[in-house]
């Protein structure tokens, strides 16, 4: 499975680590964050990532920058998208059970690494349960859908 990962300037080093993290687990992951810590503007890399998740370039996406929120924000606004910002591992999972989101994000000045660690583990090895939910992400969908 290849995992897109993107970061504003908050978050390098947790970039870097998580990178290591799903590369020792086995994932490919392609890097479209930051590499520097100069500031920069976290939209650009949450766009970057959301249309790599649509073009089916990669098969799902981790975005990370100082609280986790504008970058998910900015992937959301990506028809298609369904980014969650979590900072525990049970909303993680949830929400690929239920949301089926392709977009996990976090705040690499809210978690530490082993939070973040938990976080995404429970978000990859779950997986949609499809029913009921998929008739309530149809609905999330169809908002979309009926925007101009
Ligand atoms: C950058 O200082 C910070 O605003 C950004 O990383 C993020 O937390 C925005 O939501």
């Amino acid at each position: 499975m290849k995992i897109g990962i993107g970061n504003d300037h908050s978050a390098v080093e947790m970039k870097r680590e998580v990178m290591k993290f799903l590369q020792d687990l086995g994932y490919e992951v392609v890097n479209y964050g930051t590499d520097s810590t100069e500031s920069c503007n976290y939209p650009v890399y949450g766009e970057k990532v959301a249309r790599a998740v649509v073009a089916k370039e990669v098969d799902l996406g981790i975005v990370i920058c100082g609280t986790g929120v504008g970058i998910s924000l900015a992937a959301n606004k990506v028809k298609g998208i369904r980014a969650v910002v979590c900072s525990e591992p049970y909303s993680a999972r949830l929400s690929r059970q239920h949301n089926n989101t392709n977009i996990l994000a976090f705040g690499a000045r809210v978690v530490g690494i082993e939070l973040a660690k938990m976080i995404i583990e429970e978000w990859l090895n779950a997986e949609f349960e499809g029913g009921r939910h998929q008739e309530r992400v149809n609905m999330i969908m169809d908002i979309e859908n009926r925007e101009k």
